[in-house]
């Protein structure tokens, strides 16, 4: 998608991956290496003109590289901290966003002691390359605590306390070159076996929790001396004294956003393009409702009567098979805008 909005504007796109995939259908040039293959990495970053990445797994050591010959937008730093849950709350909690009870796990003692401080229900998820809810475990009492870490394959890990919220929501913040930012609208997220199962916009926050919403998104940002979109997951406790606690932020483009496709002037995908490339930010105005519901395994053979449906559009992206959890594509609905109504 980044690929195909960078097209659009005349750019041409070299994408360096560990294997084929549906963007080198849709890309001028690609290479396939390990992230690891320094060299490699080398050629390519000289062959373009800026790198930008679109998941948080490139080790970050790959994205230092590849800064050598080309400016790496968002910085490597931005990668270091979204790949790590312990640094990635570190960095929240000392920006001094509010963020629920964590604390670094790397033994059973650690979890035993974690849980005594923390409390029961809690959440137990690796540090690193945990996506969809994979790498979690949920303890609900002391006595769970040596089959949740077995269950995580005894990597390095972070307990979170279980947050009771209303509901999930995330930030889509695009931040320039110069550090000038705009925020998409705020996409409530609902999900199902820990995979985002649902996004829609308006969320039905009260517009100042939107406003607060958006400070945060900024604040990582600036703070990142981020450049392109920056995602932050947050949860949405409207009773308590801090209404969001930081989940965790994703330095790229994100499925909550899928939506701004179809609903906005200018999506988030070129809107990461420009960003990166340098040009004027483009308008983050959504001119209608939507609804954003992905397409999860199986659910993608219903493409015909989907398809057929007006107030819909289809993206499939053209991946093999339909494992059950893989994400195959995603379909928006959307509908004429509507003023703005907060819920209760
Ligand atoms: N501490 C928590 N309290 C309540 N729900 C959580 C907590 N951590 C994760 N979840 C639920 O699981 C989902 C996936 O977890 P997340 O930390 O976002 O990992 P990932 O998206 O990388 O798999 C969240 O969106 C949320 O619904
Ligand atoms: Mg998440």
């Amino acid at each position: 998608m980044l690929a195909m909005a960078a097209y659009r504007l005349g750019f041409r796109t070299h994408i360096y991956a560990d294997e084929g995939g549906p963007a080198f259908d849709v890309t001028a040039r690609s290479t396939t290496g390990s992230y690891d293959d320094l060299e490699r990495i080398a050629t390519f970053a000289q062959s373009v003109d800026v790198v930008t990445y679109e998941f948080e797994n490139v080790p970050v050591a790959a994205a230092y590289h590849a800064q050598r010959w080309a400016p790496v937008r968002p910085g490597p730093r931005a990668l270091a901290v979204a790949q790590d849950r312990l640094q990635e709350k570190q960095f929240a909690w000392e920006l001094g966003l509010a963020v629920h009870p964590f604390a670094p796990v790397d033994s059973e003692a650690d979890l035993r002691s974690a849980l005594a401080t923390i409390g029961t229900p809690a959440v137990l998820k690796t540090r690193h390359l945990g996506y969809d809810g994979k790498g979690q475990a949920r303890i609900a009492a002391l006595q769970d605590a040596a089959a949740a870490l077995a269950s995580i394959g005894r990597h390095s890990a972070i307990l979170e306390s279980l947050v009771t919220f209303a509901f999930e929501v995330s930030v889509l913040t695009v931040r320039g070159v110069a550090g000038e930012i705009v925020h998409y609208d705020v996409p409530r997220n609902e999900h199902a076996g820990g995979i985002l199962s649902r996004s829609t916009v308006p969320s039905l926050l009260p517009a100042e929790h939107v406003a607060e919403a958006c400070r945060i998104g900024a604040r990582a940002a600036d703070a990142l001396d981020y450049v392109g979109v920056l995602t932050v997951e947050l949860f949405y406790c409207p009773g308590a004294k801090d209404h969001f606690l930081v989940n965790e932020f994703a330095p790229r483009v994100h499925n909550s956003g899928h939506w701004t496709l179809d609903a906005c002037h200018v999506s988030q995908f070129e809107n990461h393009i420009r960003a990166i490339a340098g040009w004027p930010l483009g308008s983050v105005e959504r001119h209608s409702d939507a609804e954003m519901l992905n397409l999860i395994g199986a659910d993608v053979l219903d493409w015909q009567r989907i398809a057929a449906d007006p107030t819909t559009a289809l993206h499939i992206y053209g991946k093999n098979d339909p494992r059950a959890g893989r994400k195959m594509g995603h379909l928006t609905r959307l509908s004429p805008r509507r003023a703005h109504r907060a819920a209760k």
